[in-house]
């Protein structure tokens, strides 16, 4: 597919302070837009940033029709920058097309587009360790038409925005409590996609969570109320003795990049590996047991995010400062170390796009 390409003539990158980033407040200076339109993807275009025109009747805000994606670029020198497994986030993008009923995009064409805009946006990429350019992959339906139907017209954009780390506590742990008031997602819903509305639900729970002085929720399975599912935006991990147990994927988690990242180093490791259901008691048991020995957050804003204490029906558990970490504190040297091109890539997750060469064929 051809991509039309025009630059815009006002770079806006000079307005930017790289090292006061605020995550996702600032977007650089070209996005890519393209249109589903009779059945078929069409008007590829990379183009100014700036504001989109659309019709109140627009579907996506009446159905809930919106997906996006997370994903995260990476300098490694001045002449390449990583894009973190782009194949696998794009497969997960038309995964969740597919349960929302919307076009999957051809990968070809996902990552041309992408090396295109890297290219153009090439300087926008932070070159301090730790920072990156975000990339927001989005699709919502554009069809104007007031009716709880399938659209026939989608938009689909590629935004992104240079960030510094997630989380304002940096590699501080991070504070989590279940609720039993709220879910996030129950079996048979839209769990496993990256729906839009998957977040707007989520929304008041973490609200009240951080009014009691919790960071995040820690979810737990829709049905018991038993089954501890995934964090906010990030997969959960527990060491319980040598052996690194996160919970299944069930359709109602998010099938994490980032995790399955951490699955796979974990197991070259030689830990012992388990993808099951675990329930908010195991977690407690192992912890009076002596045997959690680290509990950590994984999703590709925060890379790895150690976890220090959970709550649940009140009663809390604290995890000693001196077993905060070190594991969570490996893999994530050894995930971004990949990710800036700094260690070996056995399993190619980088994907190296050259900035060096013209763009504006
Ligand atoms: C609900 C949820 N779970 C987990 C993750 C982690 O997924 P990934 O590692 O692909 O970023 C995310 C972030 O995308 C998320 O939004």
């Amino acid at each position: 597919m051809n991509i039309k390409i025009t630059q815009t003539d006002q770079s806006r990158i000079s307005e930017i302070d790289f090292n006061n980033l605020q995550f996702g407040r600032v977007f650089s200076d070209h996005m890519f837009e393209m249109v589903y339109r009779d059945g078929k993807w069409v008007d590829a275009e990379i183009k100014p940033y700036g504001p989109i025109t659309f019709d109140p009747s627009m579907m996506a805000l009446h159905y809930g029709q919106a997906i996006f994606e997370g994903m995260k670029a990476y300098y490694a020198d001045d002449e390449t920058i990583n894009l973190f497994r782009p194949m696998d986030h794009h497969k997960r993008l038309n995964n969740s097309a597919k349960r929302l009923c919307m076009p999957e995009i051809d990968e070809s064409v996902f990552i041309d587009a992408l090396e295109k805009l890297l290219q153009l946006d090439y300087k926008w990429v932070p070159k301090t360790h730790g920072h990156a350019l975000y990339i927001r992959p989005l699709m919502f339906a554009s069809e104007e038409y007031i009716a709880a139907t399938v659209s026939k017209e989608y938009h689909f954009y590629i935004i992104t925005s240079p960030v510094a780390a997630y989380y304002k506590e940096g590699f501080n742990p991070v504070s989590l409590t279940t609720t039993n008031e709220y879910v996030r997602a129950a079996k048979g819903g839209t769990g496993e996609a990256k729906a839009a509305g998957n977040y707007g639900g989520s929304l008041l729970p973490a609200i009240k969570a951080q009014e009691e002085g919790y960071t995040q929720v820690l979810w737990l399975d829709a049905k018991e109320h038993k089954y501890v599912e995934e964090v906010g935006t990030m997969n959960i991990f527990f060491l319980m003795g040598d052996t690194v147990v996160t919970p299944e994927l069930g359709g109602t988690v998010l099938p994490g990049i980032t995790r399955r990242s951490v699955l796979a180093l974990a197991k070259e490791w030689n830990l012992n590996v388990e993808e099951r259901k675990i329930t908010i008691e195991e977690v407690f048991e192992s912890h009076e047991n002596g045997e959690l020995n680290e509990v950590f957050g994984a999703g590709t804003a925060a890379v790895i995010s150690p976890v220090g204490l959970i709550h649940h029906n009140g009663k809390t558990i604290t995890l000693d400062q001196e077993k905060i970490g070190p594991f969570a504190k490996k893999m994530f040297d050894a995930i971004t170390g990949i990710q800036y091109g700094n260690q070996t890539d056995p399993h190619s997750w980088t994907h190296p796009v050259k900035v060096s060469s013209a763009v504006l064929s």
